[in-house]
């Protein structure tokens, strides 16, 4: 089964053919992106599932946390990011405080994501608390996929960005909550930073693709943070995370090059003027 790629060539990713990827064996490969210009090359390049993540709230904005970013910034972010895209199946996070604890509130702003910025589905955190939210969204046909693990939305709560399900009773909990976003109707369920065993365990006991950030091999699909893998921070740097590229570097030496050469009168040259 290693190395399966049925579903290179379909002119569009959809909720369904995520399924049959997860039914078939072939690895599901998500990445956020937040604009035009990135998610032009990541669709280009036939990545399965562009996420606009909420983390647009840390690597765009500079929060610490992902509370503060709003829903209509994230609907500014999803509009630039649909733009550009063909294939990839697009997924908005939906940002906190606009469909905890009030379903209809939530209908509300995942129906502001779907019509202002035309992305194909939204993705929200939580399992049990939000269920009825997840009903509502699901009734008006729009597509939702789940987030458990370790949820960032929540951090105040946690107070750390540790692992999460490492007790017996967060497992139990894990495991209920994946079991009840597959029976709500979630089309796929993001799972972060768990033990791997954990990841495997709640990965063979749903039906429905999990995407794993930090949650090992054995889930259906995997996802990493654009700006994490290609190496924009040195800082950030969790066990997890594989930089495919030191990007921070490439861009600090192209850009000490260009200052040297206004300042040393080298650019522009004759070729390079009117
Ligand atoms: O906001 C985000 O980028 C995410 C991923 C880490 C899954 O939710």
């Amino acid at each position: 089964m290693k190395g399966q790629y049925l579903y290179r060539n379909v002119s569009k990713v959809t909720t369904h053919i995520l399924q049959r990827m997860r039914n078939e064996g072939e690895k599901i490969a998500m990445l956020t992106a937040y604009d035009f210009s990135t998610a032009r090359l990541l669709d280009e390049a036939k990545i399965d599932v562009i996420l606009v993540g909420d983390s647009a709230a840390n690597v765009m904005a500079g929060y610490k946390t992902t509370l503060p970013i709003t829903l209509n910034d994230m609907i500014y972010h999803a509009s630039s990011v649909v733009r550009a895209v063909e294939r990839a199946l697009v997924v908005v996070d939906m940002p906190f405080g606009t469909y905890q604890g009030n379903s209809i509130e939530a209908l509300a702003s995942a129906i502001r994501i779907m019509k202002e910025s035309g992305a194909d589905a939204v993705k929200l955190e939580g399992g049990m608390e939000v269920s009825e939210s997840i009903d509502r969204i699901l009734s008006a046909g729009i597509p939702v996929m789940g987030h458990l693990g370790l949820t960032p939305q929540s951090i105040n709560k946690f107070g750390t960005y540790t692992v999460r399900a490492t007790t017996q009773k967060e497992v139990e909990k894990l495991l209920a909550d994946a079991k009840v976003l597959e029976e709500r109707g979630c089309f796929a369920l993001v799972l972060e930073k768990i033990p791997a065993t954990i990841g495997k365990q709640v990965t063979e006991s749903i039906n429905i693709p999990t995407i794993g950030i930090g949650a090992g091999p054995h889930t259906n699909g995997q996802v990493l943070v654009f700006h994490d893998m290609m190496g924009y921070s040195q800082q950030f740097s969790p066990r997890f995370l594989r930089r495919y590229h030191n990007f921070s570097e490439e861009i600090i030496g192209a850009v000490t090059h260009y200052i040297n050469d206004v300042k040393q009168r080298e650019f522009p040259n004759e070729k390079e003027q009117y």
